[in-house]
C-alpha cells in the first residue's frame, strides 16, 4: 500500500480556512486534520505527536500548515514547530495566514511582470503605496516588495497608529524599513498616491477603498493592483479580470483580483504539491511562495 499524505492544519482562529481545506486535498493530501484555537505554545507538541507515530521515513509524507490571520504570528508557529522536531523525525511546515503569503507573492509578481513586459520597471525603487496596510494581506505585500527594493509605504485607512506598530515589526524581524502613513482623510490619500508609482490595493472584501478621480489625480501612477474580488471593486472602474489594461488617462496599467487569484491559486496548490512530492522535509513561507509566484509568472 502506498504510504498516506497526512496534513495537520493549525490555527489560532476559531475555525481552519476551508479554502485551504479544499486546496490541501485538491493538491492531493489522502487526509487533513484541523486543529482549532491553538495557541503558540502548544505547537510544539502537536508536532511532536505528529512525527513519533509514524517511523523517520515517512516524516515527508507528514505536514503541518499553519493558518491564523497573523503574519508574525504564523511565522513564530513556523518556527515552534520547525524547533519541535527531533531528528531524524521530521515534516514539511507550510505558513499561510488567511493565504495571505500566496496572495501577496502573487499580487507582487503579479505587478513586477506588467512592470517588465509593459514598462521597462522593475520592483527596485518602486514607490508603493499599499491600502488596506492593517491587513494580513497587504502587511505581507509589503514586506515582499521592500525585500526586493520597493520604497514601501503602508497606508493605516483609519490612521497612523497600527500601521506604525506593523512597521516596527517588519523592521524588528526582516531589517528592512516600511513608511507607516495615515490615509485616514481624502486629503491625505490624494498626498499619498501624489508620490506613489504602484498601488497594491488590499483592503476588506467588499469595501471601495480608492475612486477613480482618486487613480486619476495620481500623476506618477504606474501600476495598480487589487485583490479585492467581492465588489463593488477596491479601486474603482478596475476590472476584476485586468491583467495589464490601461486604467487612467495618463497610461496607468491596472490588475484586478481575477488575474491575481489565478497566480494565487497555484502558487498554493504548488507548495502543497511540492510538500506531497518532496523527498526530504521542506519549509515554506510568503518567501518561498513569492519565488514559485513568480516563476509561475515567467
Ligand atoms: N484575489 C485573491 O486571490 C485573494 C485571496 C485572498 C484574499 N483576498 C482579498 O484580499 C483582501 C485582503 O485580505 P485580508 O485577509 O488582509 O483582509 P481583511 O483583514 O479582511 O481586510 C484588510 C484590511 O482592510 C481594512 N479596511 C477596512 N475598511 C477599509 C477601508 N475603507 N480602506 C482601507 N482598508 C480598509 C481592514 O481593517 P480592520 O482591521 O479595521 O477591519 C483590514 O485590516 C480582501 O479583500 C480579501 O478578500 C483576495
Amino acid at each position: 500500500m502506498a504510504d498516506k499524505n497526512i496534513l495537520h492544519m493549525l490555527t489560532p482562529l476559531k475555525h481552519i480556512s476551508p479554502f485551504d481545506v479544499n486546496m490541501a486535498v485538491d493538491a492531493g493530501y489522502d487526509a487533513v486534520a484541523q486543529y482549532a484555537q491553538v495557541t503558540l505554545e502548544e505547537v510544539a507538541g502537536l508536532v511532536q505527536d505528529a512525527i513519533f507515530s509514524r517511523p523517520p521515513k515517512l516524516g515527508v509524507r507528514t505536514g503541518i500548515f499553519i493558518g491564523g490571520k497573523n503574519a508574525a504570528l504564523a511565522l513564530d508557529m513556523l518556527e515552534a514547530a520547525q524547533k519541535a522536531l527531533v531528528p531524524p523525525f521530521s515534516v514539511s511546515i507550510f505558513a499561510d495566514p488567511a493565504g495571505s503569503f500566496t496572495t501577496a507573492a502573487a499580487m507582487v509578481a503579479c505587478v513586477e511582470k506588467v512592470l517588465k513586459e509593459k514598462k521597462q520597471r522593475d520592483l527596485k525603487g518602486l514607490k508603493v503605496a499599499v491600502f488596506g496596510g492593517t491587513g494580513v494581506v497587504g502587511f505581507s505585500a509589503a514586506v515582499i516588495a521592500a525585500l526586493e527594493g520597493a520604497e514601501a509605504s503602508l497606508v493605516g485607512y483609519d490612521g497612523v497608529n497600527r500601521v506604525a506598530r506593523s512597521a516596527e515589526i517588519i523592521a524588528a524581524r526582516f531589517g528592512i524599513s516600511i513608511r507607516p502613513v495615515d490615509g485616514s482623510t481624502k486629503p491625505k490619500i490624494a498626498e499619498i498616491l501624489s508620490r506613489t508609482e504602484a498601488i497594491f490595493c488590499a483592503g476588506r472584501a467588499g469595501v471601495r477603498v480608492l475612486a477613480k478621480e482618486d487613480i486619476e489625480a495620481a500623476d506618477k501612477l504606474v501600476v495598480a493592483a487589487d485583490v479585492n474580488a467581492v465588489p463593488p471593486s477596491g479601486i474603482e472602474g478596475l476590472d476584476a479580470a485586468a491583467s495589464g489594461t490601461q486604467i487612467s488617462t495618463k497610461g496607468a496599467l491596472g490588475i484586478g483580483p481575477l488575474a491575481i487569484g489565478n497566480i494565487k491559486y497555484k502558487t498554493e496548490s504548488g507548495l502543497f504539491r511540492r510538500m506531497i512530492s518532496t523527498s526530504k522535509a521542506v519549509r515554506f513561507d510568503f518567501r518561498d511562495a513569492f519565488a514559485l509566484a513568480r516563476e509561475l509568472n515567467a
